[in-house]
Parts: C-alpha cells; structure tokens; sequence
C-alpha cells in the first residue's frame, strides 16, 4: 500500500506550488512521492518548477497530457537527453531512443526482431527452463533478497541470451547497468561522471570484442549480430555504439527486474488479489499488466520543447525540459478508476503509461509481459507462498523506480 503518512501529505501540502520539486530522488526512495503527485494533478497538472538540481523543468502529471506530449515527436524532442538529467557534453552517448525519424525508425527497426512473436515463442521454452530452476534452487525457511536471487538473477540471464555475451560473465550486464542508469547502490563507488566512464568504457571494449567476431560471420539472431550486420547501425561510432548497449541494458534490465520484484510486492499487500489469481489463472495476463503499471518500473521520460506550445493554458517555450512523469499519469483517477488501489482484473487493464507512447514506445513490452507470465505460471504450479518479511529497499532514483531489496521468506 501507499505510504500516505500525514506527515509526508503535509510536506507537500505546505510548500507554494512555485516551489514544489517532485523530483527529490529522496521523496522516491522513502515512497513520499505520492501526495507531491497527487496535488500536482489536481492544482497544478502543467506545473513548472523553476529552481532544481536539474535546472527548471516542466512537470507533465496528468494522463491525456502525457499523452498529448508523447505523441507530439516533432514538437517535443528526444535528442538532448530522455531523462531529467542533461549530461555534460563529454560524457554525452547518441542512442536511438535520443533520436527522431528516420534514423530512430532505422535503428529500432534493427534490433527489434528481438522482441517479435516468433522470437518471443523460440524464447518460451529457455525462459519457463531458467525460472523453474532458479525458483526450485530458492531457500526454504530463511530469509533471502527476492531482488537478486530472482528478479535480476532472471533478467540479466534474459539479457545474456539477447546478447549472446558469455554466461558466465553475465553479472557483468547488470553492474554495467546499475553504473548506465547512475542507480544509487552503485554511489559509493561511482559518483562521478569520470568514474562512470570509466566503467563504461570496460563494457564498450568488452562488447566490442564481442563486435569484432560477430562481424565476419554470418548474421546471427542476437543484439551485437543484427547491429553489426545492418547498415543502420553497422558503421557507428563508438560513443554510439556505447549508448545503444546502455540503451539496450538498462531497457532489458532495470525494468523488467522491478516489476518482477513488485509483483511479489504487491501480491503479499493484496491477499485477496492473489486469491483471484490462484481460483483462475486466466486472469493472469490482466495480473501482468497491473503489475507493470502499478510499479511503473520508469518513473518519467524527459523531452526539450524545439518550439512554442500551449498545454493545459501553460505556454512552454522552445528550448524547455519537459518531464512526463508515467508514474503520475498512471495514477490519474479521470482515466483510470480507483487508481491507488491494485486490482488484477480491473477494466482496461493494459491501458497505463509504463510503456511510454509514441514513436519511442518500448520495443521490449512484449518480452517483458512474457517473462513475468512465465515466471507467475510457475510460481502458481508450484504453489508458492513468497512472504514478504522486511520493509522493501527501495532505489533512489527519480528514473528507476524500483528495489534493491526484498527480504522475504518461503515456508518450506
Ligand atoms: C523504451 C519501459 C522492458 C528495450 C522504453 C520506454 C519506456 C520503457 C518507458 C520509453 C518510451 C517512450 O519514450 O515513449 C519499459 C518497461 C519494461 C521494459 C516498463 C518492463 C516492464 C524492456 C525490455 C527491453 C526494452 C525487456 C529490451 C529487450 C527498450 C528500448 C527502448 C525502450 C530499446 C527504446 C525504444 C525507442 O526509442 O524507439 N521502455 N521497458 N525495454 N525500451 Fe523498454
């Protein structure tokens, strides 16, 4: 449930609007978010915050609006940078997700054969094989982190094979991305952007090893092959080459990883949900997608306005960061009903932001739904009883929403 202490409520209720800052990654980490978004929504839904950490930037908290923003490319544009962050110049990567058609359709038409449906049934059977492993290998009657034993133990596995990067060496993809998405368990050893860099460019060399063989060979079905091989991607630079890899990462990991790690969450919160699913598993796809919104693994996407516009009587000018914060819009009660509440069959389901929407929505939804399903078909077989028996960790990031840790136990 929402931690929606009065004290939290009051905090934000006490600041004048010109000087609320939802962007605290604090307010993220200690769940306080929630009444900063809420009022915002009601009083203020196109709100501008002049003075942050970030420089001033827009807020856009309200559904449709996030809508209207995500859908509008040519006005509002991805090119500077996708997060509320502006990296200086040096330590700046191109990727596609920062760039506007036609070499964004180009390079997303590259890699996205990874996420097709008949890549999607060839994954089936390896993914269901993994999952039964990893959840038959888990302790019994001790307390252990559901985050790392499986939420990122199965998404970096999922990411090795996307990659076909060495097994073995395949927690090497989840610190690489930890340090990409500057995720704050990695703070006291990366906390600055020279240190980041410096990581990253051991995973530049590394996947360019990898690039290197891949390239006299005959195409292959994985990420560094189809990159290699087409002419969209196959002459790029290495900082390009470096920030599609994050790109592609931090997408297939971040992500997926906490909304597994929520689902257990929010299941242990919602017996009664969890009673739903166990009397009929065909409600489980519907599960899935609530899961996936009620987490909103992405917290916010970030584009600068390249003209003048007016959005809900607020006129933003060219030149203007503009952050669409999914997690608000997904509690938006005009377009989704008793938002707060998690509720595994209710209507529209699939009808939230965690996807984004547009022209960069998320190439990776479907693997990512895939996953989760398995993962709940055999916890369901098995009839799992995971119990959470600790606060949840959570990240301080107003990018990745998510955990670091869950502690929870299973009754043997
Ligand atoms: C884009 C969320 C899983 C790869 C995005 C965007 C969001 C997102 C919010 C940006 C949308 C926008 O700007 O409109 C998620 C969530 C996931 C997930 C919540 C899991 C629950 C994955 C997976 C992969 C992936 C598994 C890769 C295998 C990508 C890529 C893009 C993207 C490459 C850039 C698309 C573009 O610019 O055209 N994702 N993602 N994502 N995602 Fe995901």
């Amino acid at each position: 449930m929402i931690a929606l202490s009065a004290e939290n409520a009051c905090e934000s209720a006490d600041i004048p609007l010109s000087r609320l800052d939802v962007s605290a990654p604090k307010r993220f980490k200690d769940d306080t978010v929630w009444p900063c978004f809420e009022r915002l929504r009601r009083e203020d839904p196109v709100h501008y915050c002049e003075d942050s950490p970030y420089g001033p930037y827009w807020s856009i908290t309200k559904y449709r609006d996030i809508i209207a923003v995500d859908s509008n490319h040519t006005i509002f544009s991805s090119e500077r940078s996708v997060t509320i962050v502006d990296p200086p110049e040096e330590y700046w990567t191109p990727s596609f997700i920062k760039m506007s058609p036609p070499v964004h359709a180009q390079q997303r038409e590259t890699i996205s054969p990874i996420a097709a449906s008949e890549n999607l049934e060839n994954l089936e059977g390896l993914i269901r094989s993994r999952v039964q492993k990893i959840l038959d290998g888990l302790p019994r009657n001790d307390t252990f982190n559901w985050v790392d034993r499986v939420s990122i133990e199965l998404t970096t596995q999922m990411l090795a094979t996307l990659f076909d990067f060495p097994f073995e060496d395949r927690r090497l993809l989840t610190y690489w991305s930890d340090v990409a998405a500057l995720t704050p368990q990695m703070g006291d050893q990366i906390d600055s952007w020279e240190k980041r860099k410096v990581v990253l460019s051991e995973c530049l060399d590394y996947f360019t090893r990898l690039w290197s063989e891949r390239v006299n060979c005959e195409p292959r079905a994985d990420l560094i092959s189809m990159m290699a091989h087409s002419p969209a991607t196959r002459n790029m630079e290495p900082r390009e080459f470096l920030g599609n890899l994050i790109l592609l990462i931090v997408g297939g990991n971040d992500t997926t990883r906490n909304s597994i790690s929520g689902g257990v969450l929010f299941m242990s919160q919602n017996p009664s949900e969890l009673r739903k699913l166990r009397d009929d598993a065909s409600l489980l796809p519907g599960a899935v997608s609530e899961i996936i919104r009620y987490q909103t693994p992405i917290a916010h996407m970030r584009r600068t306005a390249v003209d003048d516009l007016t959005i809900g009587h607020k006129k933003i000018r060219r030149g203007d960061k503009v952050v669409m914060w999914y997690i608000s819009g997904n509690r938006d009660d005009e377009v989704i009903a008793n938002p707060n509440s998690f509720i595994i069959d209710r209507e529209n389901v699939r009808q939230h932001l965690s996807f984004g929407f547009g022209i960069h929505r998320c190439v990776g939804r479907h693997l990512a739904e895939l996953q989760l399903k398995i993962l709940w078909e055999e916890m369901l077989k098995r009839s799992l009883e995971v119990k959470v028996v600790g606060e949840p960790e959570r990240v301080e990031s107003n990018f990745v929403h998510g955990y670091s840790a869950l502690p929870v136990q299973i009754p043997g």
